[in-house]
């Protein structure tokens, strides 16, 4: 009995020491920023030792923000709590965490673009020995009204310990220019599976980045995103623009909590690549709506498999909903590309001249001889 409970105890000390080492979900530690410098650590707004923010280690030109900081004529806000940090010239802030390693991770966070014109983040983590374990993110198209736009990054963690790191590498002739950051969190990624009724992995976006509460304007996942290493599992975000990942608890979502927003025009596409049996048909079909954020007129979304395609108008007045749409096609090879984009630029009727578009969710591609016993069944 002693025994059973001394063996208990400690396959409990060694879960619960696992559980609570490695980090799932949510803000990193002081990942708002919210506790600073002590005053003797600044100068100014500059940060002037490496070590004065708790949790992080500073290189370069960092300042420490308060929200509502004057610069020139502009006041700097902050969309979570009072405070974030400003990354001048070359300036990087870094953490070491503690993750399961061989999984695959989203970084989210929040930036915003101050007074240079091409800004841009470089977020890695190490040890890495992939050549992409650090992702550049472009700054310079502004998505949100009020300039702050959260950004996921997804990656492989190649150690139980790893250091994530955000550099701007830019150089400005005012050191102070750079982007804002704040609110950095981080989200285990589940493998992405194929359901019993559906060819494509994660259909219905329910898996993906890591969504702050506190901000409203949904999460861009940026461009040139590969297959492996997408924070939204099974996607491809090809060509040139982002796509947003919007939420129930802040934006209209056909099904379920999560869905995609096109808000790149044509110069994005949602892309997953299936494995299809040459000669045999199938059935792509979707829902398309919107995201119940002042996105109004005739969106128009495209699909694409195959040799087919299919346009889709959707009349939106901005305050959400949905219809569905199916595109039949025959497979001409062994490895289908299923794409997405809308095809227009739209922006929202409340003037602050925020990119939007339809919204897309609950992808499912079957082949027709399924689809046939389905409706037989039914
Ligand atoms: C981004 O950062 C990583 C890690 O420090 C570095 O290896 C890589 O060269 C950087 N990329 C660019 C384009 O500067
Ligand atoms: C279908 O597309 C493939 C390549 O994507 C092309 O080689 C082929 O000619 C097309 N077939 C038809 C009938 O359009």
């Amino acid at each position: 009995m002693y025994r059973v409970a001394v063996l208990l105890a400690l396959l409990c000390a060694i879960c619960h020491s696992s559980t609570a080492s490695t980090f799932t979900n949510g803000l990193l530690p002081n990942g708002d920023f919210e506790y600073g410098p002590k005053p003797s650590e600044m100068k100014g707004t500059l940060v002037t030792s490496k070590t004065a923010i708790p949790k992080w280690e500073i290189t370069g030109y960092v300042e420490y923000i308060k929200s509502g900081h004057k610069q020139g004529d502009m006041l700097l806000i902050v969309p979570a709590g009072a405070f974030a940090v400003r990354l001048g010239n070359e300036a990087s802030i870094k953490q070491k965490i503690k993750v399961a390693k061989g999984q695959f991770y989203s970084l989210t966070f929040s930036a915003a673009r101050t007074c240079a014109q091409e800004e841009r983040l470089n977020v890695s983590v190490s040890p890495n020995s992939e050549p992409n374990d650090w992702g550049m993110l472009p700054m310079q198209t502004m998505y949100s009204s009020n300039g702050w736009d959260s950004y996921a990054w997804g990656f492989l963690a190649e150690a139980s310990e790893i250091e994530i790191s955000v550099h701007n590498p830019g150089v400005e002739e005012d050191p102070a220019c750079g982007p804002l950051i704040d609110s950095i969190a981080l989200k285990l990624l589940s493998p992405p599976k194929r359901g019993n009724d559906n060819l494509l992995k994660n259909g219905n976006f329910e898996e993906g980045p890591y969504v702050l509460p506190k901000t409203s304007s949904g999460v861009l996942i940026p461009p040139k995103i590969e297959d492996d290493h997408s924070p939204l599992p099974g996607w491809m975000i090809e060509s040139l623009k982002a796509v947003k990942y919007v939420d129930s608890d802040h934006f209209a979502v056909p099904v379920g909590k999560r869905a995609v927003e096109l808000v790149g025009g044509k110069e994005s596409a949602l892309t997953q690549v299936v494995r299809t049996i040459i000669g045999k048909t199938y059935v792509l079909s979707f829902a398309v709506g919107d995201a119940k954020n002042a996105c109004e007129g005739s969106l128009g979304l495209e699909a694409f498999a195959g040799n087919s395609t299919v346009k889709v108008a959707y009349k939106s007045t901005g305050k959400g909903g949905f219809t569905r749409a199916k595109l039949r096609f025959k497979a001409t090879q062994a490895r289908t590309r299923v794409m997405f984009f809308s095809t227009f630029y739209t922006m929202t009727s409340d003037h602050s001249g925020s990119l939007c578009g339809p919204v897309i969710d609950d992808v499912r591609l079957i082949s027709e001889r399924l689809t046939k016993v389905v409706n037989a069944i039914n």
